[in-house]
């Protein structure tokens, strides 16, 4: 596989201050593009990062066949750039792929695009802990047909993007008990655009009454726990850790995966089991849930401050208090940074020297 390489001749670099990146932002210099037509990837290229020319009828606009994942890229002390586990999101992409009847891309193909652009950009991976290179593969359908069947012609990029710690504060997040994100059987556990446009309303709503998030709930009962906003969710009850089985609703969060290792290899009490509200409820008119929080990749862990649902508000106990959210915090941390030991092999160093 030959990439054929275009510089930029305008780095956007110079106008960016480490010091305030939020995540989403800036963009890299460039990306990295590759079609699909007559069943085979082709043109592997990277090029400035630009906007696509797209038919006004292709089926990435009209009927939103496009898949996307998002990983990071850090830098560790020793100056080296890593990724954590990236055959998760890999893995994960091509599932995507399966769903939404697009072509799998092969693991070395993607794996060396991935490789490339970030080798490419690396004087854009920020050092500080925390932060980190955002990258984010996508593929969308090109070909123009109002039918309704799968293109024939597609085209994958990934660009990049350096980012601070997203979601520093706690949040508070209310459950959604009329709206729905995702049903088993549905598109819940593929990261395609749909999903997310589907779940912007009940956002909205619960962002003006004053919510940073919403926990879904599975309709049509709406009693048990699927995630939070874009998040995966755990609980800590008791001495247990509690987080939602997969459903085919609910995405397959790589955070959430790293959390139940780290858990299950520091001998935590662990369950993954369908969880329903009024448990929590009964948990905290105890005294006994101790944590929840959200993981993801852009935020890792998002502590949850506190949750209503209906009348019920409940306020969770003090962050600093929080046993298991801040050692998978520290140690997912930790690791990117090279600061505790990958003893796992986690981590990928990127080959620079492209
Ligand atoms: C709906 C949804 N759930 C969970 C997650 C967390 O997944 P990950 O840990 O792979 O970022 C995300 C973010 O990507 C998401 O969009």
């Amino acid at each position: 596989m030959e990439i054929k390489i275009t510089k930029t001749e305008n780095s956007k670099l110079k106008g960016i201050d480490f010091d305030n990146i939020p995540f989403g932002k800036y963009t890299s210099d460039h990306m990295f593009v590759m079609d699909y037509a007559d069943g085979q990837w082709k043109n592997f290229r990277i090029i400035p990062y630009q906007g696509f020319v797209l038919d006004p009828q292709s089926k990435a606009l009209q009927y939103c066949q496009c898949i996307f994942e998002g990983m990071k890229v850090t830098m560790g002390k020793d100056g080296i750039p890593r990724f954590l586990r990236p055959d998760l999101n890999i893995e994960r992409f091509n599932h995507s792929a399966e769903r939404m009847c697009m072509p799998k891309i092969p693991h070395d193909i993607f794996f060396k695009a991935l490789n490339t652009i970030v080798a490419l950009d690396k004087n854009w991976i920020p050092k500080a802990e925390g932060s980190a290179l955002y990258v984010r593969p996508t593929m969308f359908a090109t070909e123009s047909s109002l039918a309704v069947t799968p293109s024939d012609t597609y085209t994958f990029y990934i660009y990049t993007g350096p980012g601070q710690p997203y979601f520093s504060k706690p949040v508070k997040v209310i459950t959604e008990q009329k709206l729905i994100r995702a049903v088993p059987g549905g598109t819940g556990e593929t990261k395609t655009g749909g999903n997310y446009a589907g779940s912007l309303f009940a956002s909205e709503l619960a962002k003006k009454k004053g919510y940073d998030q919403i926990i879904w709930l599975e309709s049509p009962e709406f009693i048990k726990i699927q995630e939070a906003g874009m998040m995966n969710l755990f609980f800590v009850i008791g001495d247990t850790v509690v987080t939602p089985r997969l459903t085919g609703a609910v995405l397959k969060g790589t955070t959430r995966n790293y959390c139940l290792d780290i858990l299950e290899e520091k001998h935590f009490k662990v369950e993954v089991r369908d969880i329903y509200i009024a448990e929590i409820i009964e948990a905290f008119k105890k005294g006994d849930l101790k944590e929840a929080f959200g993981t993801g990749t852009a935020a890792v862990i998002s502590h949850i401050s506190e949750i209503t649902h209906g009348d019920t508000l409940m306020v969770l106990p003090k962050v600093e208090d929080r046993i298991v959210s801040n050692m998978l915090y520290d140690e997912i941390n930790g690791l990117r940074s090279g600061r505790i030991d990958d003893k796992r092999n986690w981590l990928i160093p990127v080959d620079v020297n492209i």
